[in-house]
């Protein structure tokens, strides 16, 4: 095991890949997440792009076979029993082959493909495998733009917590309270028997999720009517700009590899999503998730705010607006970047997604600030993060005031992230 005072070294990190390997996909960690869930094995396919090529298509098209006929791909593919995990299968009862949870995440696996494919070692290998991908691609995509935005607004619908991939944001504290619990579901969680509850989400928190598990099931997990009537409907920043960038990504790929057909479908939904960013711009120039039910902004601000950048969605002048918000932020913590906004009255510095500092988030915040011409900025997320990992390991987010490593340890995505930010160097 890595863990804090240990180096962690490229074959280290190499090595706890291989560790957390499966055969065909990776689980983000051997405990607390023993099945393949969506935007880890997107960050992962990075991680191993740099020691073994074909190993990183492989995890996408292993992601990929959970894919259902109306083109979503689950947040989990349960390919093989494992013990340890609640809800597993028998809870969600989409009744898939592979067995699936019925729900998305943030759609990061075409940037991946598409870096896959242009940084290729062996090109013959990348055209053929990205050929055969990018349909499916295409089909995910076009269910975010068309079953989750059914009035073609610009802005997709997230029908769950766990499908922003940032659980326990304080954004969705306020959708989550008109969610009426029906059920009790903390005498069945897992996750408490491997991390420390203070690290984890609230048993109410689970309680409200479960029901809207519930509530899908209800509808028999019919993506139309789930999108129009589940009692937790938002755009979430996160996916929202996650998707746009990822559709740039697709466009490149789509052209590169001759399907203009396709290429004009993105290039229409990129221009209707870089529309609607605007209308998730609060007055102080920060971004924010919207309650689709409510038509509110979130009153939180997360690090999601900076993701428009990754997305190359805005002005120089917004993205000046900020470069002076993350100083703000920087001011308050020792390491970047806290997951809430350090001033927000529920920050909570070792609670999941209410406060600590994440890999992958960091990875593509550093991204956004890089080509906008904040080289300063990106250079302190990138270094704040190899700190991290030199004094905590490779654990699954991080305390930003203190570095203490949270959650759980020897975290798959943590070690594809130093891969390929290479930051053991
Ligand atoms: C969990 O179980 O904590 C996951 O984040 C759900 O995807």
């Amino acid at each position: 095991m890595t863990g804090g005072g240990t180096p962690i070294t490229r074959e280290s990190a190499e090595q706890m890949l291989r560790a957390n390997d499966r055969g065909g996909y990776t689980v983000p960690n051997a405990n607390v997440y023993p099945f393949q869930w969506n935007w880890d094995s997107a960050f992962v396919a990075l991680g191993f792009r740099t020691f073994d090529e074909a190993r990183a298509w492989t995890e996408l098209e292993t992601l990929f076979s959970g894919q259902w006929d109306d083109g979503m791909v689950p947040h989990i593919i349960f390919h093989r029993p494992a013990d340890g995990y609640y809800p597993g299968p028998d809870a969600w009862g989409t009744n898939h082959t592979p067995l699936t949870s019925g729900i998305s995440q943030p759609p990061v696996a075409a940037s991946t493909a598409l870096k896959l494919f242009r940084e290729a070692r062996d090109g013959q290998l990348a055209r053929r495998r990205a050929q055969k991908l990018l349909p499916k691609l295409i089909a995910w995509h076009r269910w975010w733009h068309e079953t989750r935005d059914p009035d073609r607004s610009g802005l997709v619908t997230c029908v769950h917590p766990w499908e922003s991939g940032r659980d326990n944001l304080p954004d969705w504290d306020a959708p989550l309270a008109a969610v009426t619990p029906v059920i009790d579901v903390s005498a069945l969680r897992k996750d408490l028997t491997h991390v420390n509850a203070a690290e984890r989400p609230t048993n109410d928190f689970y309680n409200r999720v479960m029901t809207l598990v519930e509530q899908a099931r209800a509808l028999g997990w019919d993506g139309a009517r789930i999108a129009r009537d589940l009692d937790f409907r938002v755009c979430d920043l996160g996916i929202q700009c996650i998707l746009l960038r990822a559709d740039r990504d697709l466009h490149v790929l789509a052209s590169a590899l001759g399907d203009d057909r396709a290429a004009t479908e993105v290039g229409h939904w990129i221009a209707r999503s870089d529309a609607a960013l605007a209308r998730l711009r609060a007055p102080d120039g920060s971004f924010r998730s919207l309650d689709l039910r409510t038509r509110k902004l979130s009153p939180a601000v997360t690090s999601a705010t900076f993701l428009p950048l990754y997305a190359r969605a805005i002005d120089n002048e917004a993205a000046s607006a900020l470069a002076n918000l993350f100083d703000r932020w920087m001011a308050r913590v020792r390491f970047a970047v806290p997951s809430t906004d350090p001033d927000f009255v529920s920050f909570d510095p070792q609670r999941y997604w209410r406060g600590p500092a994440w890999l992958v988030m960091n990875f593509m915040i550093a991204d956004g600030f890089a080509a906008y011409g904040f080289a300063e900025i990106a250079s302190r997320i990138r270094a704040d993060s190899a700190e991290l990992v030199r004094t905590s390991g490779l654990r699954e987010y991080f305390d930003p005031r203190s570095g203490v490593g949270l959650g759980g340890r020897d975290f798959s995505w943590s070690a594809a992230i130093v891969l390929c930010w290479d930051l053991t160097a």
